[in-house]
């Protein structure tokens, strides 16, 4: 079982990939991955929005419920969407917590920022962990302008760091780093005595986070940092055709895949 304490005491890198349902997150389990992350992510790779910023609040929580059903070993961790958490302080630390009462994650995930600093403290002072999530936030494309690189003058760099640090502060059991400077989180990494999780941020962060699609070869795109370990779409296009042309073709179903009641005669 991974443990958010656990995390702290790996020799090696730490893995987490996405899952929104249950048998992805059945694969990513038994394939050893550490950490699950119901990701809003899912806004893209699951739910055909263009952004995550539509994600709601009880698509998140549905989707953690499915994938903490079919996970034994990974620790389960539900994104907090856009609009669940920063409005309210209260509101947040209630949902942060629905999210582990009614959707048995084991921690949740927040789109960082100096607002987070005091609503990570009160979550992780009733008992919900909180991992914290800087660089990249997607959430906030409409300010950034676009899914660009971050932390890449000496300020933004700095800026990053310390809130890092004032998320370690607050009690944040581990940081997911997106998209920055390699350097950038190496620094950080070295830093910080919490794990750090990167995606598109180099190979010197204490793990790696990427999205399941991009991972299996799912999309029609993945980003530039990310790599395909495989062909899950090809795969399934060529399932789908297979199955559209043995029925077409009258070879689906064949007599195996069908049940004849020798006792039913006469029915018109
Ligand atoms: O939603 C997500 O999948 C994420 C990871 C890319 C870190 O936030
Ligand atoms: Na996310």
């Amino acid at each position: 079982m991974t443990t958010t304490r656990g995390l702290r005491d790996s020799d090696e890198p730490i893995t987490m990939l996405t899952a929104y349902d249950a048998p992805t997150a059945a694969v990513v389990d038994e394939a050893g991955i550490d950490i699950v992350l119901v990701g809003d992510s899912m806004g893209n790779a699951a739910l055909g929005y263009d952004s995550t910023l539509p994600v709601t609040f009880e698509e998140v929580a549905s989707r953690t419920a499915a994938v903490a059903r079919a996970t034994e070993d990974a620790l389960v961790v539900a994104d907090m969407p856009f609009l669940s958490f920063g409005v309210d302080e209260a509101e947040s630390v209630r949902n942060a917590g629905r999210l582990l009462k009614e959707a048995d994650a084991d921690a949740v995930k927040i789109e960082s920022g100096p607002h987070t600093v005091e609503m990570t403290r009160r979550m992780t002072d009733i008992g919900i962990p909180v991992m914290a999530h800087l660089g990249l936030t997607p959430q906030h494309v409409n300010r950034l302008g676009g899914y660009t690189r971050q932390g890449t003058d000496q300020a933004a760099a700095e800026e990053i760091i310390d809130l890092a640090g004032e998320h370690v502060e607050a009690g944040a059991f581990a940081l997911v780093l997106e998209h920055v400077p390699a350097n950038l989180a190496g620094a950080v990494t070295e830093a910080l005595e919490i794990p750090t999780i990167g995606i598109g941020a180099g190979s010197d962060c204490d793990g790696q986070v990427l999205v399941i699609n991009d991972v299996v070869g799912l999309g029609e795109w993945s980003p530039p940092f990310a790599r395909q370990f495989g062909d899950v779409r090809g795969e399934m296009l060529d399932a789908v055709e297979a199955y559209k042309e043995a029925v077409t073709g009258g070879e689906f179903p064949a007599e195996e895949h069908s049940h004849v009641e020798e006792d039913l005669d006469d029915l018109y």
